[in-house]
């Protein structure tokens, strides 16, 4: 029961590093932090594992380690681990740290270390914990959770003999001013459901450009002479570049942007032995898609074959399943679009790693909190203590989404339901 309740407990770490914007006021002295960086390797077996991706390796998926710590008590520090993974999972979280406990006692617990998956979703099966990504596997693989446990404490070994005096600074661009200047993450990403978005009050819709965040942010992380030993980047899109009949094993548009921005920084380096860290992480991810050109059937033979899919319930003559999102070099393959979106991303942090960036100043704190997201009590404004419910998947989950539709008949949009439904929802969809 206890384990059960563990597997239901939302846990969130935040990192603060107190940012001070001042540069319209006075130069700020950089403030010097000690820093690590560090890769290592996180590919489990590539083949035999699971039922989709099965097939060979397309790009080997990598644990990033990015540490930061106080230079006059470096006993405060974070650690963000970002995971060529699908999701950050509680299991990962507390292998690494168990192992990070015995190889470091006392320097990396709960509360300091955030694992982050950057949701590509081609990589290898079988490490999560939880009841419905087992079923999509077919169980547990233990080669595939050993690999990434203990290629993510590679990493954090690296960056911690790694750590050095140096400084941290930040820069965030919006797509349409990157595009200015040539470097533009406008194109890396489209709204996934725009009918869903229109749905919200104009109120809300008004205080935003686009219908999906298209901000990018950097931390940029220098030497003491100001050279740059790699970075930090944030940014939304879903790792869904490589479609879902993809049977090759990668890190997607994520891995790939990461891959060409370290070999661009170190070109006689093999890849992922670069000293050089590229962290292209995962941000508020949502109805992302990169398959930017739109959603098209793919119905040979029918009247509707090659045009936009329904706008409100994604389908193709009432049906989902031939609705596909097109990726920008869909004519080639999605692994043409892959390498685009990968490049576009590369490009947008490039763009902000070499333009006007402020410094970080202040301490380095993390909070860490478990919190029970079933019944968990708060305050609503007018006073009324409430409470909230168990888990629910809603049955449109099984429609998929045009970046891999489900099947059957299940749409997006619809909104009714029968007992069978219910229990099919757990099998029929795949993202
Ligand atoms: C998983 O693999 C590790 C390392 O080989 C081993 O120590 C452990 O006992 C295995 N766990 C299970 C459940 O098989
Ligand atoms: C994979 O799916 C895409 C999108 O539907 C399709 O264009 C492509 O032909 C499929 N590839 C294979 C090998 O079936
Ligand atoms: C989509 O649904 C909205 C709200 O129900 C409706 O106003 C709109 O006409 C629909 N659009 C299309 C293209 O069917
Ligand atoms: C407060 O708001 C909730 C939700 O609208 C409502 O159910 C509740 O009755 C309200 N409580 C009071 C004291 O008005
Ligand atoms: C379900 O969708 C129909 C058609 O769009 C709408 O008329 C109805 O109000 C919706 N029901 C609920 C419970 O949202």
């Amino acid at each position: 029961m206890g384990h059960l309740l563990d597997r239901t407990l939302f846990c969130l770490t935040t990192f603060l590093a107190t940012i001070t914007t001042f540069q319209y006021v006075q130069p700020v002295a950089a403030q010097q932090y000690l820093l690590g960086l560090g890769i290592g390797d996180i590919t489990g077996p590539v083949v035999e594992t699971n039922i989709m991706t099965d097939t060979g390796l397309h790009m080997r998926q990598r644990t990033r380690a990015f540490l930061i710590a106080e230079a006059d008590n470096p006993s405060n520090r974070v650690l963000f681990l970002n995971l060529d993974t699908a999701m950050g999972d509680s299991g990962i979280h507390r292998g690494i740290l168990a192992a990070l406990q015995k190889q470091f006692p006392g320097v990396y617990s709960e509360s300091n270390v955030a694992v982050v998956g950057t949701h590509q979703h081609s990589g290898v099966g079988g490490y999560l914990e939880n009841l419905l990504p087992q079923l999509t596997i077919l169980g547990f693989v233990n080669q595939t959770y050993q690999a990434i446990v203990t290629g993510s404490v590679n990493a954090v070994t690296k960056a911690h003999a790694d750590l050095a005096a140096g400084t941290i600074s930040v820069g965030n661009a919006i797509g349409s001013l990157l595009s200015i200047i040539g470097k533009t993450v406008l194109n890396a990403n489209i709204n996934r459901s725009p009918s869903a978005y229109l749905a919200n009050p104009a109120a809300e819709t008004a205080h935003y450009q686009f219908d999906q965040d298209k901000d990018m942010t950097l931390l940029r992380f220098n030497d003491v002479s100001g050279n740059a030993r790699g970075f930090l980047s944030f940014f939304t899109v879903h790792g869904t570049s490589l479609y879902n009949n993809n049977t090759l094993i990668s890190g997607d548009n994520k891995g790939m942007a990461a891959y060409l921005a370290e070999v661009a920084a170190e070109p006689n380096s093999m890849p992922g032995a670069t000293s050089f860290v590229a962290g292209f992480s995962q941000s508020n991810v949502g109805d992302t898609s990169p398959n930017t050109v739109g959603a098209f059937c793919e119905s040979p033979g029918q009247p509707w074959d090659g045009q936009a899919c329904d706008f409100n319930s994604s389908t193709c003559g009432g049906t989902n399943e031939d609705c596909h999102g097109r990726g920008p070099g869909f004519r080639v393959s999605d692994f043409e679009s892959n390498l685009i979106i990968g490049q576009t991303q590369a490009q947008g942090a490039q763009g902000i790693l070499n333009g006007q960036l402020t410094p970080v100043v202040g301490s380095v704190r993390s909070v860490h909190q478990f919190i029970n997201m079933p019944s968990y009590v708060f305050t609503l404004a007018n006073g009324s203590t409430v409470l909230t419910c168990p888990p629910a998947m809603g049955f449109s989950f099984a429609a998929g989404t045009t970046d891999g539709p489900g099947a059957f008949d299940f749409i997006q949009s619809d909104n009714s339901s029968t007992p069978q439904y219910d229990l099919n929802t757990y099998f029929k969809s795949k993202f």
